[in-house]
């Protein structure tokens, strides 16, 4: 079975951590008193490039605005499906002018953006997940959002109820793996869901790979995978292991400075979905 894990190229749009700061605290992670330090922080992101490019994937950037110390989280802006890009109205105030120069990029790029009414934060809380997509509320993005987002995408949204705060957005207890004997599959951790939610993932999802409060608390549920290589946090070693005996190449990519802001690779990362 390992060698069958076939990958799928991807287009990702990044945003370079040139600003990147801890200024204020919007989840627990966050703490303004403890430095950053930004050298290492845009080492480690220009590594995170350098291997999804050494794996055939496509990274296109949005150059990062003065003052916005998240927008390196590329991930928030928007969720894209079948070329229609459904942009993002951000929870914290010190967030809302992101969306705009992302709008700007989808734009030039050639996508139509649409502007959403309800509060929602891109692919932190949708992750597009085959037939479905899979959305999280309970902290940023609301029930209202997953409702517009289904209407405006035309793809059935299964809404997910998360209820710790460490793991705030879904792509913090969640990711997908790709395709398994025609299906897609998905990690997760899931004492990050309510109970219906739990169950819920359960029923869809019965051969998921489940991973440890240790593992999610590395960032381990905020990876990358392509269907074969998974960009995985070097700290979730229970979930490196499990992937590896399932048929996948776990691809390490240490992102510490940026689990000082609550965010790992996926966070920095925007699938492109055309
Ligand atoms: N400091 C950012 C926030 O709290 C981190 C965002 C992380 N992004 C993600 N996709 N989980 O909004």
């Amino acid at each position: 079975m390992p060698e069958s894990r076939v990958p799928r190229r991807r287009r990702f749009l990044v945003c370079e951590p040139r600003h990147f700061a801890v200024q204020y605290a919007i989840n627990p992670w966050m703490h303004p008193d403890r430095p950053v330090d930004v050298g290492r922080a845009q080492a480690q992101w220009k590594a995170l490039v350098d291997a999804y490019r050494a794996h055939g994937h496509t990274v296109e950037t949005v150059e990062p605005v003065p003052g916005l110390p998240d927008m390196v989280f590329a991930a928030n802006a928007a969720v894209s499906v079948g070329g229609r890009v459904f942009g993002s109205l951000f929870k914290a105030p010190e967030r809302r002018r992101e969306s705009l120069p992302y709008d700007t990029w989808f734009k030039s790029a050639g996508f139509d953006v649409y502007r959403p009414e309800s509060l929602c934060e891109g692919e932190g809380d949708f992750v597009p997940a085959g037939r479905w997509i899979l959305a999280g509320t309970g902290f940023r993005t609301t029930r209202a959002a997953h409702q517009e987002a289904q209407e405006y995408l035309g793809v059935a949204v299964i809404g997910l109820t998360l209820v710790d705060p460490y793991f705030y957005h879904l792509d913090t207890a969640l990711f997908v793996l790709g395709d398994e004997d025609g299906a897609q599959n998905i990690a997760y951790y899931p004492e990050a869901f309510s109970p219906g939610s739990r169950e819920v993932l359960a029923r869809l999802y019965p051969d998921a790979v489940i991973a440890t409060r240790e593992d999610a608390m590395a960032f381990g549920l905020n990876s990358v995978s392509d269907g074969r290589h998974v960009f995985v946090s070097p700290g979730a070693t229970a979930l490196i292991d499990q992937l590896a005996d399932r048929g996948y190449v776990p691809v390490p990519v240490d992102l510490s400075e940026f689990h000082k802001a609550g965010g790992g690779i996926k966070c920095c990362t925007q699938e492109i979905r055309s």
